[in-house]
């Protein structure tokens, strides 16, 4: 079977990182068309820069990275460098890029490539706010039913949020955004926090990768090393949760994730829950269901797959 191509929208971030290695690392699997970079964990200038440094990292200069939008369609942008760190991949010494940004903006390049490309050939892999994808489904209307599927790292329910009470981080930086993805009539799967905070880098597991011993799986280590000191004083968990490597472990098995295919809607009103997904899990509306809402996986299956794969640099 020919590779799955792709398009990985992303605001590195050391998991959104290791989700792109993971996806470079499975060329059989996966054709990355291009990386288009959004503005949420840290500005649109070190996203842009962290995609370069991660696609260096891997070896694969090749993969066209774009710069996209720099703030949510409303509001204000909100940066989370309270977990990244200032530069959004704080942990390794990694060297700064020499590949060039692509001229053509992001939001171009996605409406592009699901235009050359045959309809339902291309699957977007949404691992930040989605401000680049609502921004080219309203550019290019016509693009969104060329859309093969939309994996998204976002949203939570039965974990409740991380940036606010109701709403997890992604969704909550442009809700506006997250609205016009999630009722554009499309094939979605959504991988919320009710299934990234299973998928946590325990010490064994962290260890594991960094046995590999490879200048890859060592900065993989040292990533994990920082993301996870915030989570684990902030849940007292056993490590980092792996949110943005989720999206990616779902194209190569899909057979580790479980969930229910239910209605979700963005809440961008009110102030106290703005970025909220809310999940209708027991069907108690007349909302057509339009997510596949994955909440529970096979995490030891998820590092095996994870560290086998980062095994090949
Ligand atoms: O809430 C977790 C999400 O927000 C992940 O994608 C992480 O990289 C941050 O973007
Ligand atoms: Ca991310």
């Amino acid at each position: 079977m020919s590779a799955r191509k792709i398009i990985i929208d992303t605001d590195p971030g050391q998991d959104d990182a290791v989700a792109v290695l993971l996806a470079l690392a499975s060329p059989e699997d996966i054709s990355v068309l291009g990386i288009t970079c959004v503005a949420g964990n840290v500005p649109l200038d070190l996203t842009a820069r962290n995609a370069r440094m991660v696609c260096e990292l891997a070896g694969k200069t090749d993969i066209p990275v774009f710069a996209g939008c720099d703030r949510p369609i409303a509001g204000a942008l909100i940066t989370a460098e309270h977990v990244h760190g200032r530069t959004g991949l704080d942990g390794p010494d990694l060297p700064m890029p020499k590949m060039p940004l692509r001229d053509r903006h992001a939001v171009d390049f996605i409406i592009d490539t699901l235009r050359t490309n045959p309809p339902g050939t291309v699957t977007l892999c949404a691992l930040g706010p989605l401000t680049n994808l609502a921004t080219a489904f309203e550019k290019a209307p016509d693009i969104v039913e060329r859309v093969q599927e939309i994996v998204l790292m976002g949203g939570a329910y039965f974990e409740v949020g991380n940036i606010t009470p109701a709403a997890e981080f992604n969704i909550h930086v442009d809700p506006e955004a997250a609205a016009k993805v999630f009722s554009a009539g499309m094939s979605l799967v959504v991988m919320p926090l009710d299934v990234t905070h299973k998928a946590l880098v325990t010490r064994g597991r962290n260890d594991a990768i960094r046995a590999l011993a490879t200048p890859v799986a060592i900065a993989v280590a040292e990533m994990t090393d920082f993301f996870e000191r915030f989570d684990k004083a902030k849940y007292g968990s056993e490590g980092a949760p792996l949110h943005d490597p989720c999206v990616i472990a779902y194209l190569l098995r899909p057979d580790l994730f479980s969930g229910r295919h239910v209605n979700v809607e963005i809440e961008t009103v009110s102030p106290l829950t703005r970025g909220m997904t809310v999940a209708d899990w027991w069907g108690v509306t007349d909302r057509a269901p339009n997510a596949l809402f994955v909440g529970d996986l096979d995490a030891n299956g998820f590092f095996a797959l994870l560290t086998e794969r980062l095994s090949r640099y």
